[in-house]
């Protein structure tokens, strides 16, 4: 029982309430709570509601739905427009943003949501998450396009839920990374995870290597040192670990360290990355910086990156600091022509594994 624990309602108001849009946003942020404890509510049902499998639709990045890819966009929805905190709301989900209208109230904030992260994992029971984004509205007119299209550090709070063995919430207002566990029988997220920190450096790499022919060579080196562990210029051992549900591999890296890439490939020339800016890359690039961590597209700083379009996708490199410096670094090395073949004993010229 979790008694006299701090609950989310208590950690807000302490901490934002005092502040612009403090009230408000502790409320919103409560209510994203309440959209959250909904969908863990239906993704733990499974399939007794019927509602695995595959659906016809497809959304606008052109990926098949999943039942609980809507369902979880409606909750998420209806808890913005019903709230009263919102000017308007933008969704993975959704083809375009669309503003809160009466008989709904338009609240000082938008909202922007992957509803359900890592849904193509829903089927195999593995973990999936919801990631939320929240800026500033421009006055208490009618958002446009425009409107949303701010760099990642204009974003006043932001976080993800982890759908796993447990349900926990993670979000930053801007004052460190704090972790929340849902008590189902009591229906409280408890403060569980206070001022989260990210070590540093880090022994453990997730990437998806089947894309390794389309990768950019800096990040090819980098992970062929890590592969070559101990007996390469790194002089010691990696582990990798790759679940395909971003919050799970969030999670794992605010909790143990390690570093996360989905950078930049040629698999489809049209796609300069998998992951989307707006509601993927820039949330967890807020919370992993507000955790000491580092994120970057190998070249910037995500949060820098004026987005162009609400849907954009960017690479995406982020986790223990040094890491991503060394990847950073790689990439400065090959831009401008100063990077060395890679030069591990396991690729000389007397080994089996040479090229
Ligand atoms: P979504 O389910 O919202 O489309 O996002 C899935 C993302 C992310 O969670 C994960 O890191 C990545 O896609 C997995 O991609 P691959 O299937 O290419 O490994
Ligand atoms: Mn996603
Ligand atoms: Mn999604």
């Amino acid at each position: 029982m979790h008694l006299g624990r701090k609950t989310l309602s208590k950690f807000l108001i302490e901490n934002i309430s005092g502040s612009k849009d403090g009230a408000a946003l502790a409320a919103l942020l409560v209510d994203v709570a309440a959209a959250v404890k909904a969908i863990a509510a239906m993704s733990a049902r499974g399939a007794l509601d019927g509602a695995s499998g595959s659906l016809d639709s497809t959304n606008v990045q052109g990926e098949t739905q999943k039942p609980l890819d809507v369902l979880s966009n409606t909750a998420f929805v209806n808890t913005f427009e019903m709230g009263g905190l919102v000017a308007g709301v933008a969704s993975e989900e959704m083809d375009d943003p669309f503003p809160v209208k009466a008989p709904h109230t338009r609240g000082p904030f938008l909202a922007i949501f992957d509803p359900l992260d890592g849904s193509s994992n829903i089927d195999g029971n593995v973990s999936v998450g919801s990631i939320f984004s929240i800026l500033r509205a421009n006055g208490t007119g009618e958002p446009g396009i425009e409107d949303y299209l701010q760099p990642g550090s204009k974003q006043v709070a932001a976080g993800y839920a982890l759908y796993g063995p447990s349900t926990v919430m993670v979000l930053t207002v801007g004052n460190g990374t704090h972790g929340f566990t849902l008590d189902r029988e009591v229906g409280n997220f408890i403060l569980t995870h206070p001022h989260i920190q990210i070590p540093a450096d880090t022994s453990e790499y997730a990437i998806n290597t089947s894309n390794e022919r389309f990768w950019e060579p800096p990040v090819t080196r980098y992970i062929d040192e890590c592969k070559a562990g101990k007996t390469g210029p790194r002089e010691r051992d990696f582990n990798m670990r790759w679940i395909a549900s971003m919050v799970a591999e969030v999670h794992r890296i605010l909790i143990r360290g390690g570093i996360f890439m989905y950078p930049r490939d040629t698999k489809d020339p049209t796609k300069p990355g998998r992951l989307r800016l707006m509601y993927e890359a820039n949330p967890m690039s807020f919370l992993v910086e507000q955790a000491g961590g580092a994120a970057s597209t190998g070249r910037e700083r995500i949060m820098d990156v004026v987005p162009d379009k609400i849907h954009q996708r960017i690479p995406v490199i982020l986790g223990s600091r040094h890491e991503v410096a060394r990847v950073d670094h790689y990439h400065q090395q090959y831009d401008a022509g100063t990077d060395k073949p890679f030069d591990s004993p396991l690729f000389n010229e007397r080994s089996l594994f040479r090229p």
